[in-house]
């Protein structure tokens, strides 16, 4: 089943071509960086006007650089949630309008689900796969299948999900306040780094000393996670040490939010006698985390997936690979009364 996934959600245009929710033909990402960075942030009304100029083009790219035309393309599979309405809408919509024309069937895909489906993906470059770089992934020959414990960390999540099958995503716990990321992009907009600040922080980290400072670690629950006491003690931190050392700041903070991350996802694994833990989303592009969690799994005799950087932030073929097993459980789609929400993973299924 050849089919083409759509990612509007943020602040990535994004295509993608995926056979049978492993193989990807091409992945083709446009990203709105330059445009949200004067302003700090994503600008949401910005980012649907940008999708809407951007989304025509990039499908093409993808079919194009699959070697296919719309003619061979079985399914359609757009994100519909969570996400900023508006950008959401327009690849909902995008995805319908072909769908429609087509005669085929659309599905909508939760886009934390899809995040975590990223691990489902062929890493290896094969014949029809594209150059988008799939280096630095985990290399394994056997494949991930359920059940397994995910961990998805992007800048508006943190949540420890038992998968337990390819369809069933269950939330054991989220984050009370803020997500990894955000609190990542927070903390570097106070030490002066440019927007995105994850990234920026990740890199000057690497010249800090991880122990440097002792910022707190919260732990308020097993599953659950809290950032925002952090992100505020690393505030005063500046604040009361006026030449405070930037890239040891980084480094410690980087380093309280990786132990309790890795800490919770172990427990978790552990408790639901699992043996293979599978990272996503933005944050997993984080060095110390993937380094933290490569550690924290040896450890616990624990198997670690984790995609290829690229396959971590905003995608489409993690969109596509998500919407071939719902399409698997419902051939004919969903209708085409399909909607948008922007609610949070937690806010929406609470925990088990
Ligand atoms: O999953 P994603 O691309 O979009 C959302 O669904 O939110 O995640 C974006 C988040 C941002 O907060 C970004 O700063 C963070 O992931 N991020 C990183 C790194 N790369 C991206 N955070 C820490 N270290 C990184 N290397
Ligand atoms: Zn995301």
């Amino acid at each position: 089943m050849i089919v083409l996934g759509i990612e509007t959600s943020c602040d990535e245009t994004s295509a993608a071509v995926v056979k049978n929710g492993r193989r990807i033909f091409s992945n083709i990402i446009a990203s709105q960086t330059e445009l949200h960075a004067p302003f700090g942030g994503v600008v949401p009304e910005l980012a649907a006007r940008r999708h809407i100029e951007a989304i025509g083009y990039i499908v093409d790219q993808a079919l194009a650089q699959a070697g296919i035309t719309l003619g061979d393309v079985d399914a359609y599979a757009a994100a519909n949630g969570p996400g900023l309405v508006g950008a959401l809408l327009v690849g909902v919509n995008y995805a319908k309008g072909l769908a429609f024309a087509q005669k085929k069937p659309i599905v909508g895909v939760h886009h934390i689900e899809g995040h975590v489906c990223a691990n489902l993906l062929d890493t290896e470059k094969g014949e029809g796969t594209s150059e988008c770089d799939l280096s630095k992934a985990t290399e394994r020959t056997e494949r991930l299948s359920p059940p397994f414990l995910s961990l998805v960390v992007s800048g508006g999540h943190t949540v420890l999900l038992d998968v337990r099958d390819y369809d069933t995503y269950n939330v054991l716990g989220g984050t009370k306040d803020d997500a990894a990321g955000e609190a990542f992009d927070k903390v570097a907009r106070v030490l002066g780094l440019p927007f995105p600040g994850g990234p920026e922080v990740d890199k000057l980290a690497r010249e800090g000393n991880p122990s440097a400072i002792r910022f707190p670690r919260a732990r308020v629950g097993a599953y659950e996670f809290s950032f925002s006491g952090l992100k505020t003690a690393v505030m005063q931190y500046i604040i009361k040490n006026k030449d405070y050392n930037a890239a040891d700041v980084a480094a410690s903070f980087q380093q309280a939010v990786v132990d309790v991350l890795a800490e919770n996802a172990v427990k978790a694994a552990r408790d639901k006698g699992y043996g293979d833990i599978a990272l996503a989303g933005g944050v997993a592009c984080n060095r110390a985390l993937r380094a933290e969690m490569e550690k924290a799994c040896e450890e616990n005799g624990l198997r670690l997936w984790m995609p290829p950087p690229i396959l971590c932030t905003d995608n489409a073929a993690m969109i596509a690979a998500r919407g071939y097993y719902r399409l698997l459980s419902k051939p004919a789609g969903d209708g085409w009364d399909l909607d948008v929400f922007p609610e949070r993973m937690t806010d929406t299924r609470g925990t088990v």
